[in-house]
């Protein structure tokens, strides 16, 4: 059983998300090289869902100001974060402990400039991303980022693909 809410356990984590989705880390590079080009002295980041703190991993280096905050409802996951950074300086990476934007996370110092869930918010109910996203929204300075990606699934018929795909098409679903 995983001790987290993706199928992987959190230590086998980085090793198996490549293979389920190819390209994973370009979510985390695009990000930071959004950051950097508009915020790039940005002092307080949230990464929420953090789970193995690859991103605060690869972002620290290039923002020479930046304080991670990280936070993730799986213990199992904050453990992996928690190695995997130990080697920068406690002032740029702080624990806010195993928590989600629903609920009040550990305290935020400051007005927070960027705010990052990444491929993470789409684990609970539509009624449970609607309350991170307003407390990732009133948590943000103003003119602030949230930067967020989630798994979709797309509201399309099985006769609407069918009629694209053709009757001898592939048997599968199409996103159109
Ligand atoms: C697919 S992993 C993504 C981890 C990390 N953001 C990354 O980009 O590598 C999903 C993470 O979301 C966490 N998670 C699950 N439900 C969550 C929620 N409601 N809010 C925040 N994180 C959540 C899981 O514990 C897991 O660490």
């Amino acid at each position: 059983m995983s001790d987290n809410d993706t199928p992987h356990k959190a230590a086998d984590y980085d090793g198996e998300i490549h293979k389920t989705i190819p390209f994973y880390h370009l979510f985390h590079a695009e990000t930071i090289d959004l950051v950097r080009t508009l915020l790039p002295d940005v002092s307080v980041w949230p990464d929420t869902g953090c789970g193995t703190g690859y991103l605060a991993e690869q972002a620290l280096p290039l923002l020479p100001r930046v304080c991670f905050l990280l936070a993730d409802p799986s213990l199992a996951m904050l453990e992996q974060a928690r190695g995997r950074l130990a080697r920068f300086p406690s002032a740029d990476v702080r624990f806010l402990g195993a928590g989600t934007m629903e609920e009040p996370i550990g305290v935020v110092p400051e007005a927070p400039q960027v705010i990052s869930a990444i491929q993470c918010h789409h684990y609970g109910p539509e009624e449970s991303r609607r309350r991170a996203t307003t407390t990732c929204y009133h948590l943000l300075e103003p003119d602030g980022i949230y930067v967020t990606s989630e798994n979709i699934r797309l509201h399309v018929h099985r006769q609407s693909c069918e009629s694209v795909a053709g009757r001898e098409g592939p048997q599968r679903h199409r996103a159109i």
